[in-house]
């Protein structure tokens, strides 16, 4: 090959390679300039230094664009652990095809849940966790029926929980614990329209007592510890239930074990600081239990013989009125 072949073919390389590099560009014009607007108002941090408007938005870190039956619109925002201070920009509303939307470990991410939220008609998962966000867990979360996850566990959200959120026909998972939650669980969650979700609501500070609503349906997880909840809770026991995990640690349940089944399915169970009266049920020792613990009640008589019972050590059961027998020393 002489000099001018070769230099035709990188010629013909260079434009061909431009070309494919070009029409790769398939970041939606509406989608980039909103993205920019988020960057400014978060001030531009190192962590979004990818988001440079000379290249294609679709390439861009904490992003995902959609395939070509959305036109390749953004479907997922996720800014995890960066330096990032501020409040969430209202222009994550302006993000129509959202399905995904986190905001995680951020320490300096203040201010309200931003009410824009409530334009993410197709979003699927909000999870606005370990941030420093406050105000009230917003009543519009209702309006985002296709929501399956909304995670705003760690935080700093007050007053009540909107009895609405239960008209949310697609929510699998609903985690608001470790917040300063207070008053009541609200009524509605007896009925959700929908699937029956897992419910984390630990470390709040709820109280009154669980609506006998709860019993009707058939939860897979549900973490109420660490609250200031009373009465009885055992809407939530039944043989026929399939329920996995059930922990209501920490608060000041009262009722009677001894008239309770476990669920067959029931794997984790904890129970332990609160006021649980009478005998463990011999039926217990069907149950495949992984974790338990009943410590600090008021139980009392001979902790059953069998089925994993004995597979607990003693901090499992002490701090009870009068329980005795293995782990526990024997009865008299
Ligand atoms: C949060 O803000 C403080 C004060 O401006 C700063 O010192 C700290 O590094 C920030 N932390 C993060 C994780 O951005
Ligand atoms: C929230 O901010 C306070 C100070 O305003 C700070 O002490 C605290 O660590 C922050 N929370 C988190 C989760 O970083
Ligand atoms: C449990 O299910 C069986 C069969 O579906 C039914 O006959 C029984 O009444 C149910 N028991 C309770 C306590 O709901
Ligand atoms: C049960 O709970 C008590 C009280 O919080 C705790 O001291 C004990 O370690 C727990 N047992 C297990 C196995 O976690």
């Amino acid at each position: 090959m002489d000099k001018t072949t070769m230099l035709l073919f990188s010629i013909l390389f260079l434009f061909t390679f431009l070309t494919i590099a070009l029409s790769k560009t398939i970041c939606n014009q509406d989608d980039k300039d909103t993205l920019l607007k988020i960057k400014k108002s978060l001030n531009n941090p190192y962590h979004l230094a990818s988001w440079d408007p000379q290249t294609d938005c679709c390439s861009w870190y904490c992003l995902e664009c959609g395939d070509a039956t959305v036109n390749h619109r953004i479907t997922a925002l996720t800014i995890f652990s960066g330096q990032i201070s501020g409040q969430i920009p209202p222009e994550v509303g302006d993000l129509p095809y959202l399905q995904t939307l986190v905001f995680r470990k951020l320490s300096n991410l203040t201010g309200q849940i931003q009410p824009a939220i409530a334009n993410l008609k197709y979003l699927r998962t909000l999870r606005l966790s370990w941030t420093n966000l406050t105000g009230p867990v917003p009543e519009f979360l209702s309006q985002l029926k296709n929501l399956q996850f909304l995670d705003l566990s760690f935080n700093d959200l007050s007053g009540s929980i909107p009895s609405s959120l239960s008209l949310l026909p697609n929510l699998l998972s609903l985690d608001l614990s470790r917040n300063k939650l207070t008053g009541p669980i609200p009524e509605s969650f007896g009925s959700f329209k929908g699937q029956v979700p897992d419910l984390y609501l630990s470390h709040n500070q709820l109280s009154g007592s669980i609506p006998k609503s709860l019993g009707n349906l058939d939860f897979n997880r549900i973490d109420f510890s660490r609250n200031k909840l009373q009465g009885d809770a055992s809407m939530f026991f039944g043989a026929n239930k399939t329920t996995w995990s059930l922990d209501l640690s920490r608060n000041m349940f009262q009722f009677d074990l001894s008239k309770v089944e476990t669920p067959k399915t029931l794997g984790i169970l904890d129970l332990n600081h609160n006021g649980i009266t009478r005998n463990i049920p011999v039926q217990w020792t069907e149950t495949p239990l992984q974790f338990f613990n009943v410590s600090y009640n008021q139980l009392c008589g001979r902790i059953p013989n069998g089925g994993k019972l004995q597979t607990f050590d003693s901090y499992s059961y002490f701090h009870n009125k009068c329980l005795c027998g293995a782990p526990l020393d024997s009865c008299k």
